[in-house]
């Protein structure tokens, strides 16, 4: 079994577009002694390339003994996920949550037979994210993972980690009214198999940062994410990966806003970034406390 499997913590997986994000990343992963997996999207590729942050990534895991896996986020197609496992990376993800249920499983089936005999692990998306708040109930039933269709996906795939849709959606504005996910069918997905199970769209949008970047001109209106209690408790149900984004973005831009004003004198890069980068590292480390996954390398 897998180690997060056996120990009930999760391992997080954070966006990276640059030098100082990846940075971030890693020097948390350091100070925490925490397993960490560096998640790239194909516009993150656009943004930044794929040979640079393949390289870039190579260089980090190679300044530290620590596990780190390169992983591709959201890969859409077979192409991107063959270009990627060329450069290096350790486990991609096939998106296919907005097909038929038979057209995700062919989809996924490709990209196992494609990255299993490399060596690299596959992710794969059941169910729907976005816009669950806004449904009847019988659409939301369409759009989150039903558990027997996880446990028939999982057997006909082979995926090693399967993304599950139980109320959690990307971005900073999470929930209209009050945050609500569906434990009772992470329950249920998590009885009926045993492979690692993965929580996309978990951000929490601390109030914190919110305000901060706020005070210093943002306009965040209505940006709501997942409370803290309720990732420990999808945690405690048997949620092994977990994906940041949103967080890191905030601290970012409230970092980056908060010192245009306060040093407006100041126009050296490396310390706007550099503040930037620090802000990110902080809620890295949080999330690795909040994810259990803390000391897991010693
Ligand atoms: O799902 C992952 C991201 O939050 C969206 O990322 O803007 O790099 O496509 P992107
Ligand atoms: P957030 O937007 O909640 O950070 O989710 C990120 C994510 O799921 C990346 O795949
Ligand atoms: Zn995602």
């Amino acid at each position: 079994m897998l180690p997060a499997l056996q120990k009930a913590y999760a391992v997080g997986a954070f966006n990276i577009n640059n030098l100082e994000s990846l940075l971030a990343v890693v020097e948390a992963a350091i100070e925490e002694k925490s397993p960490v997996i560096i998640a790239v999207t194909p516009s993150s590729i656009k943004y930044a390339d794929l040979a640079y942050i393949g390289k870039m990534v190579k260089v980090a895991a190679e300044s530290t003994p620590l596990p780190m896996s390169l992983h591709l986020d959201h890969g859409k197609d077979l192409d991107t996920v063959s270009e990627c496992i060329d450069a290096g990376f350790t486990s991609v993800m096939i998106d296919g949550s907005h097909l038929k249920f038979e057209e995700n499983v062919a989809l996924t089936k490709r990209v196992v037979d494609l990255a299993h005999p490399r060596g690299v692990s596959v992710e794969a998306e059941l169910g729907r994210l976005a816009g669950v708040e806004e449904s009847t109930v019988k659409e939301k039933e369409a759009i989150l993972t039903d558990p027997d269709a996880a446990k028939e996906f999982i057997k006909r795939t082979d995926v090693d980690a399967l993304a599950v849709a139980i109320g959690t959606s990307h971005g900073a504005y999470k929930f209209k009214s009050e945050p609500k996910l569906d434990f009772k069918r992470l329950k249920l997905i998590r009885e009926r198999i045993n492979t690692l199970l993965v929580l996309h769209g978990a951000s929490s949008v601390p109030p914190w940062i919110v305000e901060k970047a706020v005070k210093y001109g943002a306009d965040l209106a209505g940006a709501k994410g997942i409370p803290e209690e309720h990732i420990r408790k999808a945690v405690s149900l048997g949620i092994t990966k977990i994906n940041i984004d949103t967080d890191l973005r905030l601290a970012f831009t409230a970092s980056i806003r908060e010192f245009f004003v306060k040093s407006p004198k100041v126009f050296d890069p490396r310390k706007i970034l550099g503040s930037a980068k620090e802000a990110m590292k902080e809620v890295v480390k949080s999330k690795m406390r909040l994810f259990g996954s803390s000391g897991k390398f010693l």
